[in-house]
């Protein structure tokens, strides 16, 4: 057998959920806040249309171009011009491929392969510049976020330990497994984050149990509390790292920590690939090998590739 082995050199974490205001965009910047405070060289992409993310990091841009434009058209140029310098950079890079309510245009409901791949073809273009891609995703699970999860190698799902946010983290593993299967295997679930977790509420505690039922090991500590820091800190486009409120260094430490199981999670990955030989990259790496990971059936008949290429591969 052919053993084709692709260098690795980003890793690409999505943060997600189905359900609205969790804290995904805050989880996302506390990680790049806690990746700038590891030496990373970072971009965060804000793929949810509320730009929340491109706020949150002080980014601003004089050219109007926006991961919209990249989308419709993944040049080189136009992708140059989407990213800005972050006001948190410091001598490693944090960079922000900035977001627009334009972007909701794209949010259609029922991608095509074409479409969900082509945040994966802008990445080839970039991987080499960075260790580490953050995505910050909207709240649904239409083609802006299956383009984010097709990129990327984990996803972290937020959740409050609520009753619908517990429901909608379900509903996002299986979309995840789906995904994973039917198009891409290197993406995964890292695990299921908690968020503004009251620890006095019963019905928080309840549901932490569930969760725990539900996640086993794929719960992720530690759980983070309702705390103003965080709002404070994300509201002042600030890292959490360098915010001087009480209780801040503790929230970082926790983001450190967080950040510290994802690396680690994606390096034995990566490891454990290499291993077996199995292809490890779908574009990003040397080749093109998008071929193996799409099903069989497109390569077989190349006369209606343009049809498969339409076809809907996502179940609702
Ligand atoms: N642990 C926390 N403690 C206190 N406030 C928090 C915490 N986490 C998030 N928040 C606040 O909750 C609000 C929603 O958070 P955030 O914007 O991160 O959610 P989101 O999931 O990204 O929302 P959306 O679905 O709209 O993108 C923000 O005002 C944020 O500052
Ligand atoms: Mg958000």
């Amino acid at each position: 057998m052919l053993i084709k082995r692709y260098p690795i050199a980003v890793h690409v974490l999505s943060v997600s959920s189905l359900k609205g205001g969790v804290g995904k965009t805050t989880v996302a910047l506390g990680l790049a806040s806690a990746a700038l405070n590891k030496g990373l060289n970072t971009l965060v992409i804000d793929l949810d249309p509320q730009c929340d993310a491109t706020s949150g990091l002080g980014a601003v841009t004089e050219f109007g171009t926006s991961i919209a434009e990249v989308l419709q058209a993944p040049k080189i140029s136009t992708i140059r011009r989407a990213i800005v310098q972050s006001p948190w950079h410091q001598s490693s890079k944090m960079d922000v491929l900035i977001g627009s309510p334009r972007s909701l245009l794209l949010d259609n409901p029922a991608p095509t392969v074409a479409d969900v791949w082509k945040l994966e073809e802008v990445l080839t273009h970039l991987e080499d510049e960075y260790d580490l891609v953050i995505i910050d995703t909207p709240p649904s699970i239409n083609a802006l976020t299956r383009t984010a999860w097709v990129a990327s190698d984990r996803v972290i799902l937020v959740t409050e330990p609520s009753l619908y946010s517990v429901i909608a983290a379900d509903r996002a593993r299986k979309a995840i497994a789906e995904i994973s299967a039917k198009l891409t295997p290197r993406l995964q679930l890292l695990g299921v984050v908690v968020n503004r977790l009251r620890t006095q509420s019963n019905e928080h505690n309840y549901r932490i149990g569930e969760l725990q039922e539900m996640f086993g090991e794929q719960l992720l500590r530690p759980f983070f509390e309702e705390r103003a820091a965080l709002q404070q800190s994300t509201g002042a486009a600030k890292p959490i790292h360098a915010w001087p409120a009480e209780g801040a260094s503790e929230i970082a430490k926790s983001f450190d920590w967080l950040l510290a199981g994802a690396l680690s999670d994606m390096e034995i990955g990566d490891q454990k690939r290499d291993r077996v030989g199995v292809v490890t990259r779908a574009t990003r790496g040397h080749h093109n090998p998008i071929s193996e990971l799409i099903p069989q059936k497109i390569e077989e008949n190349p006369q209606s590739r343009r049809a498969n290429k339409k076809k809907r591969w996502f179940s609702r």
